[in-house]
C-alpha cells in the first residue's frame, strides 16, 4: 500500500505537486493519469525520495522510504529506462542493483529471462534499443520481489507484443495481491489495465474513482442511429420530444433514449434503420472531459498539414470541446508558451540542486548512507 498525505513539492515558483492525498491499495491495478506536466513523475520520485517533498508525506506499507531497509525488497519501480550506466552490461547493471539489496545472483537471471533479456544479458546497455531499455528497467523493479511495483510509463518504446506482455505481467501481479502503480499517457492500453484511476492536473487531484465510474461520470453515452431517412426518423423523434444531434458522418447521435425502445418506435413508423448501436464513451473521450480546464501544453494548430487518412470523421476533438468551444485541446496559447517545457526542464534539472542523474531506484539510499556517514 502506498499512502500519500498532502504531499506537495516546489520548484522555484512552480507548485508541480499541490497537496496530493490518496491510496494506492494492493489487488488492483491502479492507472496515473494527466495531463503532460501535470505531476505524475514527480509525485512518483517523492514516493521513492528522489525528490523531497516541500510538504505532506508518503508512506510504503506504512513507513517512509527512507526507513525501508533494502528498499527494493518492498517497492519496486521504473521510473527513467535511460537511467543506467552504458558502460555495464544487462546483467551487471542488475547485479550490482541486487548485491545492495542483499538479492541472491540468482535471480538476476530469473527476471532477464522473465522480460526476455537473456539472449542480450551480457551486452552493454549503451547499445540497447528504447523498448530494450524499458524492459531492463521493468527487470530492475522485479528483482527484490516487491509487494508494490511502480512503472512511470512503462509501455513507452514497446513493441506490440512488449505492450500485450506488460499488460498482462502488471494484471498478474495486481491478481497476486501486489500493490501495482502505473503511468501512462495511452488510454486504450490503459482501459484494458487499469481497474482504478487517480487523475491529476496542474499537480492537484482531479479523481480517484474506479474506471467505470470515471467513465461512467465524465461522459456521454448515446444511441448512433444511421437510416436512408433522415427526415422521417428527425419527425418521428420530435414527436416523442427527442431532438438527436447530427454527427458529422450524416449519422443520428441520441442520447435521450434506449436503443431498443428507438428500434421499436422506428419499426411502428417503417422507418428503415441501417445502425442502432449504443455506444461506449471511451477513457481518452473521459479524460480529456475532465482535464480540459487543466492542460498546460498545448500544441500549435495544425493548419497547412494535411488530415491523416480517417482523421476527418469525429477525430480531432472529443464531444463536448468541440461544442462547448472553451478550453479545446487544439488551440494554441495566447502566452505563446507551446512547446517549451522540455527546454524549461532541461535547464533546471542541469542547474537545479536535484539535478543528479539517478541509478535505479535504490541509488538514493546509496546516496543517503554515504551522506550519513
Ligand atoms: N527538477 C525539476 N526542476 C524544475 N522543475 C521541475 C523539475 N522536475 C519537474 N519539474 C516541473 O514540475 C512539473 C511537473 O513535472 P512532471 O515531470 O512531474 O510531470 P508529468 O506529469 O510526469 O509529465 P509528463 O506526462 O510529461 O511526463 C512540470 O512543470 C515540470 O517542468
Ligand atoms: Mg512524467
Amino acid at each position: 500500500m502506498i499512502e500519500l498525505e498532502g504531499l506537495t513539492k516546489r520548484f522555484g515558483d512552480k507548485l508541480a505537486v499541490d497537496r496530493l492525498t490518496f491510496t494506492v491499495r494492493p489487488g488492483v491495478v491502479t492507472g496515473f493519469l494527466g495531463p503532460n506536466g501535470a505531476g505524475k513523475s514527480t509525485t512518483m520520485r517523492m514516493m521513492l525520495d528522489l525528490d523531497h517533498p516541500t510538504g505532506g508525506e508518503v508512506r510504503i506499507d506504512g513507513r517512509r522510504y527512507a526507513r525501508l531497509k533494502e528498499p527494493l525488497k518492498y517497492i519496486g519501480a521504473l521510473l527513467d529506462a535511460k537511467a543506467v550506466h552504458g558502460g555495464r552490461s544487462a546483467y551487471n547493471h542488475l547485479l550490482c542493483l541486487a548485491q545492495s539489496n542483499r538479492i541472491p545472483r540468482s535471480r538476476v537471471d530469473e527476471v532477464l529471462d522473465v522480460v526476455g533479456l537473456s539472449a542480450v544479458a551480457r551486452q552493454r546497455t549503451k547499445g540497447f534499443s528504447l523498448g530494450m531499455g524499458q524492459r531492463l528497467g521493468i527487470a530492475a523493479a522485479l528483482l527484490g520481489d516487491p509487494e508494490i511495483l511502480m512503472f512511470d510509463e512503462p509501455v513507452n518504446g514497446l513493441d506490440p507484443e512488449g505492450i500485450h506482455w506488460i499488460r498482462h505481467l502488471m494484471k498478474r501481479l495486481a491478481a497476486e495481491g501486489r500493490t501495482v502503480f502505473v503511468s501512462s499517457h495511452l488510454m486504450s492500453e490503459m482501459a484494458l489495465t487499469a481497474g482504478h484511476l487517480v487523475v491529476i492536473g496542474q499537480g492537484r487531484l482531479l479523481a480517484d474513482t474506479s474506471m467505470s465510474d470515471f467513465i461512467g461520470q465524465n461522459s456521454r453515452s448515446f444511441v448512433r442511429v444511421r437510416t436512408p431517412e433522415p427526415e422521417r426518423l428527425r419527425d418521428v423523434l420530435s414527436a416523442v420530444g427527442v431532438s438527436p444531434q447530427v454527427a458529422a458522418d450524416g449519422s443520428f447521435e441520441v442520447a435521450d433514449m434506449e436503443a431498443a425502445k428507438l428500434g421499436e418506435l422506428a419499426a411502428q413508423h417503417h422507418v428503415t434503420l441501417h445502425e442502432l448501436s449504443p455506444q461506449q464513451a471511451s477513457l481518452e473521450e473521459a479524460f480529456m472531459r475532465m482535464t480540459a480546464e487543466s492542460v498546460e501544453y498545448h500544441a500549435h494548430s495544425t493548419a497547412g498539414l494535411a488530415d491523416a487518412p480517417g482523421d476527418r470523421e469525429g477525430a480531432a476533438a472529443p464531444r463536448g470541446l468541440e461544442e462547448g468551444g472553451d478550453g479545446g485541446v487544439a488551440g494554441g496559447r495566447e502566452d505563446g508558451r507551446v512547446g517549451d517545457r522540455v527546454g524549461d526542464r532541461v535547464g533546471d534539472r542541469e542547474g537545479g540542486r536535484e539535478g543528479v542523474p539517478v541509478w535505479g531506484a535504490d541509488w538514493s539510499a546509496k546516496r543517503r548512507k554515504g551522506s550519513a556517514r
